[in-house]
């Protein structure tokens, strides 16, 4: 599904307005409407209200005066507070504020803090909140009384419901400014925005519904597909074919290197899930004092030892790792490497030579934080890193908290820095591509917190590079997979408990219900 920024969205209000000729004030009649008629079919038990109708004084609290419009006629208590004074309402907001005026609907207006603190004060709490105050035109941090109305609508207690994006939710990121509304419903108009897909907005969105309002599809089909949130259509169309004779060699060979002495199942995990994503042959190249636990433990992969020292791979690991890669299809790095020394150098020399598509996790990537700008001797899009968040901060020297609040900005302006293919773990994983576009993953529960959860998307990214797939859409297609594995697997044991090994198991199934 394409996601909107807030320019995309401007752009197409305004084609729809000049281009096609349906006035602003019917759009916002449309999306007013649209809203109650949502919010009615779901909190029809607080009927008949009180509701507290909470506006800007732009086009989003255009589409709340409608609201309280339609709510009054429809019988409920409404009442409309203004966070401007009276002549800050123009065009097409101005038109509807007049209209709900003239139907009897009761407005106060708060231009300041001590107005709003009166009226707040004086007021019965609501049993429904909407959320008109601020919609795409968000531009900076929401302060002063803007900031006090928005801590009231989420002390209330009442259920609220966002019309269009939640205040404070910056539409194109889903970064917080400065305080945001949190939402039981949010009903947003042509197609949903960025900033209601990617944490934290989407943890403010509650429910959404997107409503037409009467933008033509000729409009909204040409927008582009810079952010996607990836469901199962979307990873469907990037499911490899599998040839009605095809045999190993056909479905790639992936070369994994993994695992010191105590994380031999780090590369365990990931060279199965390398095998269930449908790769023809999987080889782990593993420190030697490992090599044997490794033996046991995995059938189907083959396994090479390497030099090791102290139980980590050393520096001499080098001259047969150039020649492991020879004849494989794809590397996948890092899931239980340690962080010793030699094998830092080692990767970076991997980093710095391997000619196959490269995924780097976990300790690979600790073993580039210090060196980024060894990924920029890489033909750009041929590595994938997948960190986690502390992964990340180590990568960019930001902290994970200011990670945390930009997940999108921080993903995609490393990706496009480094020319690799991003994978910032989290709920709604990101996949950030070299050239900027961002991918949004929609699969997926709590119930991948658990270890071993990276090293299985190690095996199943890398797996799918080996089976051909571009590693962008190894990425989109493999996180895809590893949410939905674990949505499958929670529908029958819940979320609590989930092993990485069960995911491994559920792969094979899940793609093929992908692509039924
Ligand atoms: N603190 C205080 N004020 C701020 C801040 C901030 N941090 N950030 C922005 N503002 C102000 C802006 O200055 C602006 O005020 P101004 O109009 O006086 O300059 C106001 O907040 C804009 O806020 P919004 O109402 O969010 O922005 P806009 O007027 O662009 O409306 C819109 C957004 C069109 C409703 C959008 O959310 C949308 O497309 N919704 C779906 C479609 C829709 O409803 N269309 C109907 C209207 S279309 C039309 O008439 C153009």
């Amino acid at each position: 599904m394409k996601l909107l920024t807030a320019a995309q969205m401007q752009e197409l209000d305004r084609r729809t307005i000049e281009e096609v000729g349906l006035p602003g004030v019917v759009l916002m009649e449309n999306a007013g409407r649209g809203a109650v008629e949502a919010l009615c079919g779901r909190f029809s038990s607080v009927w008949p209200g009180p509701v507290v109708v909470v506006a800007g004084k732009g086009n989003n609290g255009g589409d709340g005066y409608v609201v309280a419009r339609d709510l009054l006629r429809r019988g409920w208590t409404v009442r409309t507070v203004i966070l401007a004074d009276r002549a800050a309402v123009k065009g097409d907001a101005a038109v509807h504020l007049g209209a709900l005026l003239q139907s009897g609907g009761e407005v106060v207006f708060a231009p300041d803090a001590q107005a709003l603190a009166a009226i707040l004060s004086g007021m019965d709490l609501p049993r429904l909140v909407v959320d008109a105050l601020f919609g795409t035109g968000l531009s900076s941090e929401v302060g002063g009384h803007y900031a006090e109305a928005i801590a009231w609508i989420n002390r209330t207690g009442a259920k609220v419901v966002a019309v269009d994006i939640p205040s404070g939710i910056d539409a194109g990121s889903g970064r917080i400014l400065g305080s945001a509304v949190c939402a039981d419903l949010t009903v947003t108009f042509a197609l949903a925005k960025v900033g209601h897909a990617v944490y934290p907005g989407a943890g403010c969105a509650g429910e959404l519904v997107v409503l037409d309002i009467g933008i033509p599809r000729s409009l909204s089909d040409n927008v582009g597909d810079d952010h996607l949130l990836v469901e199962a259509p979307e990873a469907a169309l990037l499911c490899p074919r599998r040839p009605a004779a095809g045999h190993k060699g056909t479905f790639g060979h992936l070369l994994v290197i993994a695992g010191e002495t105590g994380k031999s199942g780090a590369a365990a995990m990931s060279a199965e899930a390398g095998l269930r994503s449908g790769a023809g042959l999987v080889t782990v190249a593993c420190p030697a004092p490992v090599h044997a636990v490794l033996e046991i433990k995995l059938t189907e992969a083959m396994t090479v030892p390497l030099p090791a020292i102290d139980g980590a791979l050393s520096l001499q690991a080098l001259d047969q790792v150039r020649t492991l890669w020879v004849g494989k299809s794809a590397v996948a790095a890092g899931p239980g490497l340690g962080r010793s020394a030699e094998t830092v150098a080692l990767v970076r020399r991997l980093v710095a030579e391997c000619p196959l598509p490269l995924l780097l996790d976990a300790d690979a990537l600790n073993a580039v934080s210090e060196v980024p700008d060894v990924l920029l001797e890489r033909a750009p899009g041929t590595t994938v890193l997948t960190p986690h968040p502390g992964e990340m901060a180590r990568l960019t020297g930001i902290d994970i908290q200011a990670i945390e609040a930009d997940r999108l900005g921080v993903a995609r302006d490393f990706a496009c820095r480094y020319g690799v293919v991003l994978v910032l773990k989290g709920a709604r994983t990101l996949i950030a591509l070299p050239d900027g576009r961002i991918r949004i993953n929609g699969s997926g529960n709590p119930g991948l917190a658990s270890g071993g959860m990276g090293d299985v998307l190690t095996g199943l990214i890398g797996g799918l590079m080996a089976q051909g797939l571009s590693p962008a859409n190894a990425a989109v297609l493999g996180t895809f997979l590893h949410g939905r594995a674990a949505d499958r697997l929670s529908r029958i044991q819940g979320e609590a408990g989930l092993l990485a090994t069960d995911l491994v198991r559920e792969l094979p199934a899940t793609r093929r219900e992908l692509t039924l």
